[in-house]
């Protein structure tokens, strides 16, 4: 089945308040590991592309050489799987140390003087999805080694918890983070917990202590994930319009323009949805190795100022059709 859908621009601004650290004011656009190297901790087998301080640097290389940062990508986002198993004797974070030899520190100063900002992941729960140590009972050390370290962004995830407790959980993290002092981009999964665990979700509080927050399923390589985010966003149209707007976004999940699973056109569909639904642009593909025209739609300055308008206004959607 085929939706073939209409959507205006609307003028709707966002009623609730949003959190206040200065960031997201427009959707933030970056790079994400997840979807093209989703957990590969192999560097033995797979030097080129496990997760690693060497990928993260290549990515940030070719964002500033091939013009995704001047186009507007910005944050470079290391997803699961960049931590060792265990936490360090004064119960800090650490990474992987054969991954990330030098640290994340380290790396920040590189992603930093490339002039790009570094995004990390960590979750609510006592692991993260893929089983490292979760923030649960560490939520306080772990904002202040992140701020430590230089980092710009936390994506922090909703596996191994009780999505009862999201928000009291997500608003303390995003109080942690604030304490710091450093302004980090928070990037919740709070309403996607709850959707996961069948409990609705309430998103005037998700506003106010998040900068971004997925509320559904992940996508997939596979145009069908894309139209079920595009027929759920559709379907709640009139709700997400009014908590979308400056310092606050929702967000469809990442961008798949670049990887082998959709069509040009149907990647060309991904990035117009995402730009009228003013979500972040995260892509998840291997910059080392893109075909350039998958390369021109993510520089395509016209789809990005309507992503990046200055209202964050989430486009309406007039009329759906379907065919077989
Ligand atoms: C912390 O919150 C206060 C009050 O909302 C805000 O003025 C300040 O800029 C925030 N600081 C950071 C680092 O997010
Ligand atoms: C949520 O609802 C779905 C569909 O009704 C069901 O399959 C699933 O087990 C429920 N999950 C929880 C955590 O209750």
């Amino acid at each position: 089945m085929v939706f073939i859908c209409i959507w205006l621009f609307a003028t709707f601004f966002a009623t609730g308040m949003s959190l206040d650290n200065g960031l997201a004011r427009t959707p933030p656009m970056g790079w994400l590991t997840w979807i093209r190297f989703a957990c590969n901790t192999d560097c033995d087998y797979d030097p080129n592309f496990c997760i690693s301080e060497k990928l993260i640097k290549e990515m940030a290389d070719h964002m500033v050489q091939d013009g995704y940062k001047d186009a507007g990508y910005e944050y470079v986002c290391i997803d699961d799987c960049w931590l060792a198993k265990e936490r360090d004797e004064n119960h800090r974070l650490q990474p992987d140390p054969k991954r990330f030899p030098n640290g994340i520190k380290h790396l920040a100063d590189y992603v930093h003087s490339k002039g790009l900002k570094l995004g990390i992941y960590e979750d609510f729960g006592t692991k993260t999805c893929a089983g490292y140590p979760g923030s649960e009972f560490y939520m306080q050390l772990d904002a202040q080694t992140f701020a430590e370290w230089g980092v710009d962004l936390l994506k922090f995830d909703t596996c191994h918890s009780d999505a009862h407790d999201n928000k009291e959980g997500y608003p303390a993290m995003s109080m942690y983070l604030n304490q710091t002092g450093r302004p980090i981009l928070f990037s919740c999964e709070w309403p996607y917990g709850e959707l996961q665990q069948n409990l609705s979700s309430d998103y005037g509080p998700v506003r106010k202590y998040c900068n971004v927050w997925r509320n559904y399923w992940d996508v997939l390589d596979d145009f069908q994930y894309v139209k079920n985010i595009v027929k759920f966003y559709g379907d709640n149209n009139a709700l997400f319009q009014k908590y979308s707007g400056p310092g606050g976004f929702f967000d469809p999940d990442q961008v798949i323009v670049g990887g082998i699973g959709m069509s040009h056109y149907q990647q060309r569909a991904q990035l117009a949805m995402w730009a009228m639904f003013s979500a972040p642009l995260m892509m998840s593909n291997d910059l080392r190795d893109i075909q350039n025209e998958a390369r021109e739609l993510l520089l395509n300055k016209y789809i990005i100022s309507v992503d990046q308008d200055p209202l964050g206004a989430m486009a309406t959607r007039v009329w759906v059709a379907q065919t077989e």
